[in-house]
């Protein structure tokens, strides 16, 4: 054989936005601003929390999960679970944050094309830029200033707005970016009907300083690891709800929460805990599965 006589396909379709690359194996795919809609805007967003940019963290978290995909998107969009399920970090942040109440608030909103976000101010600290009182004077100092150069970079609002609010925002149909504690990149991979695959990857500014990435190294393992405060938790709801649906003859999962029935599910906002942009995701699924 020649040498070049076998290669990889080549993927006509590489675009990126914000920094973040996808690839299409369809030629025929729609551009990727188009697909994202007002996603696009929440990767935007991500990416101005550095003027330096980004880069990826060595190291990937995998596992699995026996659970339906899907379950992972409503779980990963969800506010209203966040006290209860993942009541022992509550705690433990009340605890270290002594006297501030980690309160959860904030948005859910749909992105068009299935995408959604999930938005809340909760005090759980980010490297860019909230601080908390166990990372220390050091920590501190460095995180002001962070604050200071995103706020004059972005304005007031904008800056506020990146360095304060914690945000999930899905990529329909299997990705998410966890924007909290550190940039979380989750790819799931649906291995069957009730189990998934979950790899993640950590992004951090280029220019991060030792402290603050010695600090996001720490978030990634304590809250959003598999071994940390949210996944386990997460996780055993999930196949909990799993094996419910598998020995229960209901054959029905409802997530009816606040929503009025007649609300416009595209591109619209609502508090924190409705479900407003899971029924998104589920009429662009439903539109695409039903599709001939
Ligand atoms: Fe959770």
């Amino acid at each position: 054989m020649k040498p070049g006589g076998v290669r990889l396909t080549a993927v006509k379709n590489v675009a990126q936005r914000a920094g973040f690359y996808f690839v299409n194996f369809d030629d025929d795919a729609m551009p990727l601003d188009e697909f994202l809609g007002a996603a696009g805007q929440r990767l935007d967003r991500i990416s101005k929390q550095s003027a330096a940019g980004f880069e990826l963290v060595a190291g990937v978290h995998e596992y699995e999960i026996s659970a339906n995909y899907k379950l992972l998107v409503e779980n990963s969009l969800d506010g209203y679970h966040l006290m209860s399920t993942h009541a022992t970090y509550f705690a433990y942040m009340a605890d270290l944050l002594k006297g501030i109440n980690p309160q959860i608030g904030g948005s859910v909103t749909t992105l068009g094309n299935g995408h959604a976000s999930f938005m809340t101010p909760v005090m759980s600290g980010r490297p860019v830029a909230q601080w908390l009182p166990h990372w220390g004077d050091e920590a501190k100092r460095e995180i002001e200033e962070k604050r200071r150069e995103v706020v004059s970079r972005l304005g007031e609002q904008d800056g506020a707005d990146v360095c304060d609010f914690n945000s999930n925002t899905w990529i329909f149909p299997i990705s998410i970016i966890n924007d909290q504690q550190t940039i979380l990149v989750r790819a799931i991979l649906p291995l069957s009907h009730n189990k998934l695959r979950v790899r993640a990857w950590s992004l951090a500014p280029k220019d991060e300083s030792p402290k603050l990435r010695q600090i996001r190294m720490e978030n990634i393992l304590s809250f959003l690891g598999p071994g940390g405060f949210a996944t386990p938790d997460d996780v055993t709801m999930l196949e909990w709800a799993q094996r419910a649906y598998e020995h229960t003859c209901g054959g029905w999962n409802d997530f009816s929460k606040a929503m009025d029935p007649d609300e416009d599910t595209l591109n619209t906002t609502a508090v924190y805990d409705d479900e407003l942009h899971m029924r998104a995701y589920w009429l662009q699924w439903d539109k695409m599965m039903s599709a001939d």
